[in-house]
């Protein structure tokens, strides 16, 4: 048994802001912002929630998979922006869409999470413990982003993308997938600003911000060098060529950073679609959202196969190999 995409979704925020708009928050310039990143706007949260996307998502890719809620065995939610930490947001998912008979839980793996719960999605399809599992990235950055903070700001924005991954005759691909905790702080996301340790009368006076935080060059460089050799080597795992990949759909990151991946993979510009121009980077949703969007697009084909490759806080970075439906 394997793992097989049989359905997508996505959910993006109605509100948009543009890099003109960022003019009258940060010292910036909308022709900085375009051509250090490739990002022209972002969709920002108003009404919407990260449980909110994540669910109108999941219900677009069920509705494709032709399967009811009811048949959903398994949700898995990646996100470093939910709403609480308890209940997880898969949890909050389930009740939204009443898929009453699946076990939940969410996975935090920053930018790499959407690629490490597709795996894990596999895994469990492949031990023959599920069959229909929705896996989910939903963000919604502009809550944990310093407004002030023109080196991370300008990057971030909101969204989901849910993909059904449902059991099926065949043999499953191996995964390339890595952490390196050692180099965590390059980009940090610290938590809960009424931490109350034990003994202390009240939450401590000196709070750690609570925003996403980045030495962006570092964060560059480690994307440029580990994502290529993560290709090459999920490629070389399954026995595979560049010459067997159809599209790698990269995490919406910057795009500086997609053509450098591509340019050291010797590979073309066309097999590395990109959407962060309209969404900006917005973590473990860009994936779900592009592979949607590359469906809608009637890019996708069967049989075509395609590298995922997300990377990001903890650091983790990896690459997963699946063939179209
Ligand atoms: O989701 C995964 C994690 N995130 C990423 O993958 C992000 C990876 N990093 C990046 O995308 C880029 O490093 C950034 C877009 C964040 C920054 O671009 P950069 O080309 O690395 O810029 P830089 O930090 O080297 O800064 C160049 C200059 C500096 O000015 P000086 O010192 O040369 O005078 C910055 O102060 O640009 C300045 N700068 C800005 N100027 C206008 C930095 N941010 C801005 C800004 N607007 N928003």
């Amino acid at each position: 048994m394997t793992g097989v995409i049989k359905g997508t979704g996505a959910s993006v925020p109605s509100y948009i802001l543009e890099n003109k708009d960022l003019e009258s928050l940060v010292e910036t310039s909308d022709a900085w912002i375009r051509e250090r990143t490739g990002i022209e706007r972002r969709h920002i949260a108003i009404e919407e929630t990260t449980v909110s996307m994540a669910a109108r998502a999941a219900q677009e890719a069920l509705e494709e998979a032709k399967l009811s809620p009811e048949q959903i065995d398994m949700i898995l939610v990646s996100t470093m922006s939910p709403e609480d930490i308890m209940p997880c947001t898969a949890c909050q998912v389930q009740r939204e869409i009443k898929a009453s008979h699946a076990v939940c839980f969410d996975l935090s793996a920053a930018c790499s999470g959407f690629v490490m719960a597709y795996v894990t999605a596999c895994a469990y399809i492949e031990a023959g413990i599920f069959q229909n599992i929705l896996v989910i990235g939903s963000e919604c950055l502009s809550n944990v982003t310093d407004w002030s903070d023109r080196g991370t700001c300008i990057l971030f924005g909101d969204g989901a993308g849910a993909v059904v991954v449902a059991a099926e005759e065949g043999t499953g691909y191996l995964p390339a997938i890595y952490s390196d905790g050692a180099r965590g702080e390059a980009l940090t996301l610290k938590s809960r600003p009424n931490h109350k340790p034990f003994g202390e009368e009240s939450p401590g006076e000196e709070e750690t911000p609570c925003y996403i935080q980045m030495d962006g060059q570092a964060i560059f460089k480690f994307a440029a060098r580990s994502i290529p050799q993560a290709i090459e080597e999920v490629i070389r795992r399954n026995r595979l060529h560049k010459g067997d990949i159809a599209y790698y759909v990269l995490h919406q990151a910057n795009e500086r950073i997609v053509e450098a991946v591509a340019k050291r993979l010797g590979e073309p510009a066309y097999k590395f679609p990109m959407n962060m121009r309209e969404y900006g980077n917005t973590s473990s949703a860009s994936i779900p959202l592009l592979l949607h969007e590359m469906k809608e697009q009637g890019l996708l084909h069967s049989g075509d196969r395609l590298v995922l490759a997300g990377f990001g806080g903890g650091l983790t970075w990896g690459t997963a190999i699946l063939t179209w439906k």
